[in-house]
């Protein structure tokens, strides 16, 4: 598939990054972006030699939502039989973990997509926000409930109900965000961090980003006992008995990521 809303790059070793080009727009997520999004994930989901994905937009603009002039076309039935938002369950199925390098707006579908990435990491220029109801709309893309799990009920509500940003410190404050960085240095921090996690052995790292996320999904009590069963599983690895030796003997792990 060759692009034309994205840009994409391998910018350190283990790294695939992903970058939103549509500046007219400031990144609004349109179908043929969020279908040229979605490839480039699955693209590196089956790239062995890609271990950590980076979202990115430009210094501006993260992404300043869903299309409004493409949803102002478009009824009830229309949105129902097209159905593009259950192609966001794509992202779900990456099991390298996705970083969202996020600077300027992420509003609605952009907060949404920052939000479905497993980190994120801003610019101080970072805002956070879900407008729809400024436009006779609500969050389809997971915000009433991702922003509400990462942040509390009240702050979601006065975010969602009365359009309060979020200042990328308030983001980090309320624990939406990793971690805060000048504009100059967020990308490359991400990338960083990417290439930090690239490194580690890959078996173990799906099975942890797949735990994690479980515990949104399960109980207590299931949620241990499915922690309990990767955590011996990891135990058949390759990776698991070089990691172990290397420890005792003092030395390098060299991961076959098997
Ligand atoms: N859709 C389509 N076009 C958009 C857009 C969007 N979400 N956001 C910005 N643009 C376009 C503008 O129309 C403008 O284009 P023109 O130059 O052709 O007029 C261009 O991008 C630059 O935007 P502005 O001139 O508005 O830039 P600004 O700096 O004055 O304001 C902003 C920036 C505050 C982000 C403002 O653009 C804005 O409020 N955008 C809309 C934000 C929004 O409501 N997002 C939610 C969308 S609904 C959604 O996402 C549903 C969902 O949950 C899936």
């Amino acid at each position: 598939m060759s692009y034309e809303t994205i840009l994409v790059e391998t910018p350190a070793e283990g790294v695939g990054l992903v970058r939103l080009n549509r500046p007219q727009a400031l990144n609004a997520l349109n179908s043929r972006l969020m279908a040229e999004l979605f490839d480039a994930f699955a693209a590196f989901e089956r790239d062995e030699a890609i271990g950590c994905i980076v979202v990115t937009g430009s210094d501006k603009a993260f992404a300043a939502g869903a299309d409004i002039r493409q949803m102002a076309e478009s009824d009830a039935v229309e949105m129902l039989v097209r159905d593009d938002l259950t192609d966001w369950s794509r992202m779900r199925a990456i099991t390298k973990p996705i970083i969202a390098a996020v600077s300027g707006w992420a509003l609605g579908g952009g907060c949404e997509l920052a939000m479905a990435c497993d980190m994120i990491v801003a610019s101080e220029t970072a805002r956070f926000g879900q407008p729809e109801v400024t436009i006779g709309i609500m969050p389809g893309a997971g915000g009433t409930q991702r922003l509400t799990r990462a942040i509390g009920k009240a702050l979601a509500m006065e975010v969602m109900l009365g359009n309060r940003h979020l200042t990328a410190e308030e983001a980090l404050a309320a624990g939406l965000v990793n971690r805060v960085y000048p504009v100059e240095e967020y990308l490359n921090e991400a990338i960083q961090l990417a290439a930090r996690i690239a490194a580690m052995p890959r078996v173990a790292v799906r099975l942890i980003k797949d735990a994690v996320n479980k515990a949104y999904e399960l109980s207590l009590t299931d949620g241990l006992d499915y922690e309990k069963r990767n955590f011996y599983l990891l135990f058949g690895t390759d990776d698991k008995r070089e990691g172990m030796a290397a420890f005792i003997e003092k030395r390098t792990p060299q991961w076959k990521h098997r």
